[in-house]
């Protein structure tokens, strides 16, 4: 296909023998495009959505006995959100994950520059993560954190099968794109075994225990956006910033509409989250889905407890983050 010359552009005499040259060179005309670049406020992609444990703790006891840490890089089950041009992340920039290891089981060591943590579920003494060689205790309730770039496993020397969920900025990373991945143990490799026992000591762990004490100090405020919350870390990571939440029973949290993504996961109790209209009813264990401008609140049947996983951190960094009904701060 012939290239046009300067000459032959600017001697175009319609629009439409402009746009056919225009075409040849990979230019498009900006006022005549069929879709809008722009719009006035955000668009609903991702949809509310909530996922239960229970199900997916019968999946992975399936899972387990059909496939082990060995033919699995990560025996998990990830959370898809059901937008219809989805296939893969949670929200747009997070994804979710239930994953389970069994008794005597090591799911190998690698490292990634997508950020990591878990909230643990069920486990009992004898689970860990080891990160960059330390091994870290998972207790339910515990956070645990692998920043970018940090090696992590986890093992499991207990009696029980340990579930927790992961959440990760994978698909923020995929479309900025500094992927990497790097393994730091062959699969069939054997685990050299550090014979340490887990710690709590590691500022990579936010301990329930801990953030119960914090959550009792602080004032008490119901009715906020989260109930009473205190955050983990500040942020925990630089992409993923996470807040402890307690609800009150026959508590309503005040209606929150924001730029930022939000994944709420029942630490403890049962409850309802409402997302843009929909209604979820939640026990221990659950997964709902806030995605971007969604309004949304939360109501608690007893004592509960909430964490809030967001893309926060990002959104204010960026410059990015609102909140509705309140004036957007000037950069
Ligand atoms: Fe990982």
């Amino acid at each position: 296909m012939q290239v046009p010359s300067r000459d032959e552009l600017a001697q175009s005499g319609t629009l439409e023998d402009l746009y056919g040259k225009l075409g040849r060179i990979g230019i498009a005309p900006g006022w005549a495009k069929s879709t809008p670049s722009l719009w006035p406020a955000p668009r609903r992609h991702f949809a509310p959505a909530h996922w239960k444990y229970e199900q997916a703790r019968g999946a992975l006891d399936a899972a387990g006995r059909l496939i082990n840490t060995e033919l699995a890089e990560r025996r998990n089950l990830i959370l898809f959100n059901p937008a219809s041009t989805n296939s893969y992340g949670t929200v747009r920039t997070m994804v979710a994950a239930y994953q389970m290891i069994m008794p005597g089981e090591w799911a190998r060591s690698h490292r990634h520059t997508p950020n990591a943590l878990r909230l643990i579920l069920d486990s009992e003494a004898g689970t860990y993560t080891e990160v960059d060689g330390v091994k870290i205790a998972m207790e339910p309730g515990d956070v645990l954190l692998t920043p970018n770039w940090s090696s992590h496993g986890h093992g499991n020397d207990s009696r029980a099968n340990a579930y927790w969920l992961d959440f990760l900025d994978v698909p923020l990373v995929q479309l900025l794109e500094p992927m990497f991945f790097e393994p730091a143990e062959e699969a069939g490799e054997a685990h050299a075994s550090n014979s340490t026992p887990p710690t709590k000591e590691s500022p990579f762990v936010f301990p329930l225990s801990q953030t119960l004490k914090r959550l009792d100090a602080a004032a008490p405020t119901p009715t906020g956006y989260f109930g009473t919350s205190v955050e983990l870390g500040n942020p925990a990571m630089d992409t993923i910033g996470l807040h402890m939440m307690r609800l009150v029973p026959k508590g309503k949290t005040a209606p929150y509409r924001t730029t930022a993504n939000n994944l709420y996961a029942a630490v403890k109790g049962s409850g309802a989250t409402t997302v843009d209209g929909e209604r979820f009813e939640w026990r221990r264990g659950d997964v709902i889905a806030a995605p971007a401008w969604l309004p949304h609140f939360h109501e608690a049947s007893g004592d509960a407890l909430l964490l809030r996983v967001t893309d926060e951190p990002v959104m204010q960094r960026l410059g990015f983050h609102r909140v509705a009904g309140e004036t957007p701060a000037a950069h």
